[in-house]
């Protein structure tokens, strides 16, 4: 009985103060972990009668399911890797998800995958392959990451503002004739950890052509002391109007792209865009809480932007790791930020709910999965390893080709598809960009 009413304290305690995290103990952040990643799973759609594996609840889409994989492979990876269970629920929705041409193109994700989307799922399995995650037999995750980037970097565009990669695949997606930073990020980032995973320099090349074509066309700039990160902007204009809004994700895998060709190729300048984009990320924190500045104080974030510190964390764990030299600033920032991040998982009738404001005591009332994977991976950053490559323990098999030799039709978006399907696909990201919109209006004003 005693020991009854004693657990029933300790559960009001877990409810009141969401979850307590001693950033120095292994034990209680893998606690933590877990706590939030069940939480997560509860948004998952594959385990449910009718759901597709690999996918989330609904208003999640394809994407956010790649950025979900991410952070659960890491906290498999980190804290729980005999758990037979939790491998195969990963590697089945990791897998089933690669499409027929094994490159993360399902044709039935074609009314709203971009580049960004596809390069997010490519994050995903680039991390099995640096966590030797085990490999489906007839396509290695390495093989399938070649593939994305392979299939990306065939879409490098010359015909408008002398290069870059569009934010669509697909003409008739709206946003087709946009050109951002996340998608062009997504393919630097990639080319930076194959470069270093595989000792290749054609990926470097790949990455400094990236660099240079973002940072000239002005998504990227040097003011004196500052560093920006714009958003995107559309072709009409030879990319010269930019849209100047700032996301943390956009940052984070820039810097940690940076982090690894620091690390590869040993290069100062590596280093010196590392510095560069580490103190202009110092932005999104507050009293060093994380938080999606851009759309946060106005309590204006739609559901991908709360979403998008967990990239940010993911790639500051990684940052810090891979240069050395970052890893006191990103402590400081990582420590108050888990700890913070933690505490507001009290929500929800399951009592693991985490919130979006990490700066109020508790639960403030929001919840999805974006809260919990931002949280999950803010956690789990205090717990980062560093990645292995071919020469370290690796052991997914390359193809360089992949992707390239499928035959595919992707690169000439001839699928065939109804114009009915054409026109619910306009509507429906015109309403996305509406609201995109409508947000920063507000915020401006
Ligand atoms: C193993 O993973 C499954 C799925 O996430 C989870 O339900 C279970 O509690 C885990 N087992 C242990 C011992 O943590
Ligand atoms: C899309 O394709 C996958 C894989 O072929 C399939 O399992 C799924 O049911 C399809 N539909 C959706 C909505 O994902
Ligand atoms: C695009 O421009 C780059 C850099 O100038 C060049 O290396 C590449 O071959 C061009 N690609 C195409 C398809 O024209
Ligand atoms: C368009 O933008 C590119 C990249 O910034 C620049 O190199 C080029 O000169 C511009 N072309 C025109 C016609 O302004
Ligand atoms: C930063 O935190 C302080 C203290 O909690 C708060 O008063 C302030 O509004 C916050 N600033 C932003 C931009 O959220
Ligand atoms: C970074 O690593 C190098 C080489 O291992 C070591 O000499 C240096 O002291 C480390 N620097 C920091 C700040 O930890
Ligand atoms: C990687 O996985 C393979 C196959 O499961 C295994 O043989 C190898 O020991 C693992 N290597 C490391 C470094 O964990
Ligand atoms: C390096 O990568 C490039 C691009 O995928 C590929 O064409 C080339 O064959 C690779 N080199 C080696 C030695 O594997």
């Amino acid at each position: 009985m005693l020991h009854l009413i004693v657990y029933f304290l300790i559960q009001c305690l877990i409810v009141v103060n969401g979850l307590s995290l001693d950033i120095n103990d292994r034990d209680s952040i893998c606690a933590a972990a877990k706590a939030i990643s069940d939480g997560e799973w509860n948004y998952y759609e594959g385990l449910k009668y009718g759901g597709v594996v690999g996918m989330f609840a609904a208003p999640n889409y394809w994407w956010n399911a790649g950025e979900a994989f991410g952070g659960l492979l890491d906290y498999f990876s980190y804290c729980d890797p005999t758990n037979e269970t939790l491998e195969s629920l990963i590697y089945d929705g990791m897998y089933h998800q690669a499409g027929a041409g094994f490159n993360y193109i399902p044709s039935n994700q074609s009314m709203t995958e971009g580049n960004d989307d596809q390069g997010v799922w490519g994050m995903a399995i680039m991390q099995a392959v640096e966590r030797n995650f085990t490999n489906p037999p007839d396509h290695s995750w390495l093989s399938m990451t070649q593939a994305v980037y392979n299939t990306m970097n065939a879409r490098w565009d010359n015909t408008t503002c002398d290069g870059g990669l569009r934010w669509q695949i697909f003409t008739w997606n709206s946003g087709y004739d946009y050109k951002n930073s996340i998608a062009n990020g997504c393919l630097f980032h990639l080319a930076a950890r194959l470069a270093r995973y595989l000792g290749n320099d054609t990926y470097v090349e790949t990455a400094e052509k990236v660099w240079d074509w973002m940072y000239g066309v002005g998504f990227m700039v040097s003011k004196g002391d500052e560093f920006i990160l714009y958003d995107g902007a559309d072709i009409s204009a030879n990319c010269t109007d930019l849209t100047t809004y700032q996301w943390s994700y956009t940052y984070g895998i820039m810097l940690s792209g940076c982090a690894y060709l620091y690390d590869y190729t040993g290069d100062d300048v590596w280093l010196e865009r590392s510095n560069d984009l580490l103190t202009a990320s110092g932005q999104f924190f507050n009293n060093s809480i994380m938080y999606e500045m851009q759309c946060a104080p106005s309590n204006n974030c739609n559901n991908d932007q709360r979403s998008f510190r967990s990239l940010f964390a993911r790639s500051l764990g990684l940052t810090s790791v891979l240069v050395n030299s970052t890893a006191e600033t990103i402590s400081g920032w990582i420590d108050t930020s888990s700890v913070a991040a933690a505490q507001s998982c009290s929500g929800g009738s399951d009592g693991i709910t985490c919130g979006f404001n990490w700066a109020v005591n508790g639960w403030d009332g929001v919840y999805g999965l974006g809260e919990q994977q931002s949280a999950l991976e803010t956690v789990l950053a205090l717990l980062t390893e560093m990645p292995l490559t071919a020469s370290t323990g690796g052991t997914s098999i390359s193809d360089v080709n992949a992707g390239l030799n499928t035959g595919d039709t992707i690169n000439t978006n001839l699928i065939t598809i109804s114009t009915r399907d054409k026109a619910g696909a306009g509507v429906l990201t015109a309403v996305v960009l509406g609201v995109i919109l409508a947000a920063g209006v507000w915020m401006v004003l």
